[in-house]
């Protein structure tokens, strides 16, 4: 698969052909707010798609949090939208690379999900100086990074997901972030076993 420009993620959803999507939010999360207390405050979700992981922020904050969903495809936001709300979320379409100036450092949680990886590598510094600008001081990202993608019909440099180290990880958010804890979750989507790693990076 080829690099996507910023229309083909907007016909994915038209067309509704969008195989990342499991119609729940992602394990890694869902086993993250079972064993920790939930993220409150302000929390940005980019690259939401269909909003599952905005929905299960929102439920476990309650009312001491707002989840902000974020996605370049307006029709994501729309059908994210149409599910019931269950808290205090709402959706928002918009470029991560060209955050809205009213959303620069208001939040206190990011929730990183499938955005990173579908992102261009070349687009990664950019991701975190986006992450660093939505973020309040002290504010911390947390994410489910996608180690190994790669299987017998998805070889590296064929477009996206892309897979990350957490070498690669230090090196590319270590001026801005420090990694201040990092395990492999206990849950994934069928597959996913053991390629994932859930990070904690909070901005310096
Ligand atoms: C692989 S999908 C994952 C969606 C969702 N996280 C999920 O797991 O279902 C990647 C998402 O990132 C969005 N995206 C890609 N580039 C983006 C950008 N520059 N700003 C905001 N969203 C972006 C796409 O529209 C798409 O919904």
């Amino acid at each position: 698969m080829m690099e996507k420009n910023p229309n083909e993620w907007e016909q994915h959803y038209l067309d509704q052909n969008i195989p990342w999507d499991k119609g729940r939010p992602a394990p890694a999360l869902v086993a993250f707010l079972k064993d920790h207390p939930a993220p409150t405050g302000r929390i940005l979700v980019p690259g939401c798609g269909m909003g599952h992981d905005v929905r299960a922020l929102s439920a476990a904050g309650g009312e001491a949090s707002e989840v902000i969903g974020f996605d370049l495809s307006p029709t994501a936001m729309k059908l994210a939208d149409d599910f019931p709300k269950v808290g205090r979320e709402h959706f928002l379409a918009g470029d991560y690379f060209k955050l809205p100036e009213e959303l620069h450092h208001s939040f206190d949680w990011i929730w990183e999900h499938t955005c990173f990886c579908a992102i261009d590598q070349d687009q990664r510094a950019s991701y975190v100086q986006a992450s660093a600008k939505a973020l309040k001081p002290g504010g911390k990202l947390l994410g489910v990074f996608y180690l190994n993608p790669y299987d017998d019909e998805h070889a590296p440099g064929e477009g996206p997901p892309h897979g990350c180290s957490l070498d690669e990880l230090e090196k590319l958010f270590g001026d801005l972030f420090e990694i201040t804890e990092h395990w492999q979750p206990s849950d994934a989507y069928p597959g996913r076993e053991g390629k994932e790693l859930m990070v904690i990076l909070q901005k310096r």
